[in-house]
């Protein structure tokens, strides 16, 4: 029987090796450079509002594979969400995998996987690195970093 861990590791090379979402957005109404300086990677996270809701999202960029499956996962879980929904979500995730998250919180739906990032702590700031972004983005700024 597949556990976690395994769960953990086939969702991540999945969606880094076909992240969902991934492409400019020409009518975004907002986005945001998201910026790891302690590795360089770099994504550009897109976002389409109308009245406070998120009505497509995407993102470009390069990075590891957990903050790429992370991006890719995000932008599936955010579509059709209010900017509060998705400031909450951002708070509950950001839980998850700093350990204090209720992995079985049925809003997080398969976000729940990146849970197994608290096992290795280093990679926390990868799996945040989109979220920055996307609260940025929603609060009209243009930079996120995760330090
Ligand atoms: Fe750079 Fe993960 S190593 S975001």
């Amino acid at each position: 029987m597949m556990d976690l861990n395994d769960l953990y590791r086939e969702v991540i090379v999945d969606h880094n090796r076909s992240p969902r979402n991934f492409r400019q957005m020409a009518d975004a109404t907002c986005m945001a450079a998201g910026h790891n300086p302690l590795c360089g990677d770099q994504l550009t996270l897109f976002l389409k509002l109308r009245d406070d809701v998120i009505e497509d999202v995407s993102f470009q960029g390069s990075g590891c594979a957990i903050s790429m499956a992370s991006a890719s996962l995000m932008t599936e879980i955010l579509k059709g969400k209010s900017e509060s929904e998705a400031t909450r979500l951002f708070d509950k995730f950001h839980a998850l995998v700093t350990d204090a998250g209720d992995e079985t919180d049925p809003d997080l739906g398969k976000l729940a996987v990146l849970a197994g990032v608290r096992q290795y702590p280093s990679r926390i700031k990868c799996a945040v690195l989109s979220w920055h972004a996307m609260n940025a983005a929603l609060h009209g700024e243009t930079r996120a970093s995760t330090e």
